[in-house]
């Protein structure tokens, strides 16, 4: 059972028209087995909270914390070791190496993380969980988008993270096979992981167990349109 905790994150960019405050005082709670979509428009801030979730970045003030570890203020190995198996990443390009096939990109992070045992029928199962077993030997070039994104889930989830964090990763995909990943992403939730989707498509984020919107810096409950 895992808890990520973001108390008052705030972050500032130094902007040519000086200090830009992108985030201004997140505060939020997912337990294990929680989902959540953040919509929001382009430029308020998403991407950035996820790296500062994700300790790609660091908040200016305040706290992420999994469980009773600050993640804020990791560094050396404590930080790589967040990164490569507490938190997995998914972006809207899969980032796949081109020159690996599936099944060496799914292995590819347990070299870095020392969890190479048993990693290779680990990999296997993987792709086979996201429907693409047949293509483990297949290079990314020779998959489609929806495949290539399946294959990024497997490798997102190799070394048993307990926190995805998904970057608008049916953006580049046509509705099926958007949908096809969400499918997919949400099951993972029922065994304990925390799934944090961002999305601009209100249909996928619907489908989460709760939809927060980030304006002004700020994330709250999104409210639907009147209509
Ligand atoms: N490293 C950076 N340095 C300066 N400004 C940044 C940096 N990263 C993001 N920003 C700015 O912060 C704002 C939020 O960006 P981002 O988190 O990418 O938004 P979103 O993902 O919601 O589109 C934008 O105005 C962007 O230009
Ligand atoms: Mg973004």
């Amino acid at each position: 059972m895992a808890v990520l905790t973001l108390d008052g994150v705030v972050k500032d960019f130094a902007g040519p028209r000086g200090v830009l405050r992108v985030l201004d005082g997140v505060s939020l709670t997912l337990s294990s087995g929680e989902t959540a979509a953040i919509v929001g428009p382009s430029g308020s801030g998403k991407s950035t909270l996820l790296n500062c979730i994700g300790a790609l970045d660091r908040p200016t003030l305040g706290t992420v914390r999994l469980d009773d570890g600050e993640v804020t203020t990791l560094g050396g190995a404590a930080l790589a070791a967040y990164r490569a198996t507490h938190v997995g990443f998914i972006f809207q390009d899969h980032h796949l190496l081109p020159q690996l096939t599936a099944w060496e990109n799914v292995l590819l992070p347990t070299l870095a993380a020392g969890t190479r045992e048993g990693a290779a029928a680990r990999a296997r199962q993987l792709l086979e969980r996201m429907g693409i077993a047949e293509r483990a030997d297949a290079f990314p070039a020779q998959m489609s988008g929806g495949e290539r994104q399946r294959a990024a889930v497997a490798r997102a989830l190799v070394n048993g993270a307990d926190l995805l964090l998904c970057d608008e990763p049916t953006g580049n995909l046509d509705r099926a096979a958007g949908e096809a990943v969400v499918d997919l992403l949400l099951p993972l939730a029922v065994e304990g992981v925390i799934i944090i989707m961002v999305t601009h498509n209100r249909e996928l984020a619907a489908r989460f167990g709760r939809v927060l919107e980030l304006r002004a810096g700020r994330l709250s409950p999104l409210q639907e349109d009147p209509t």
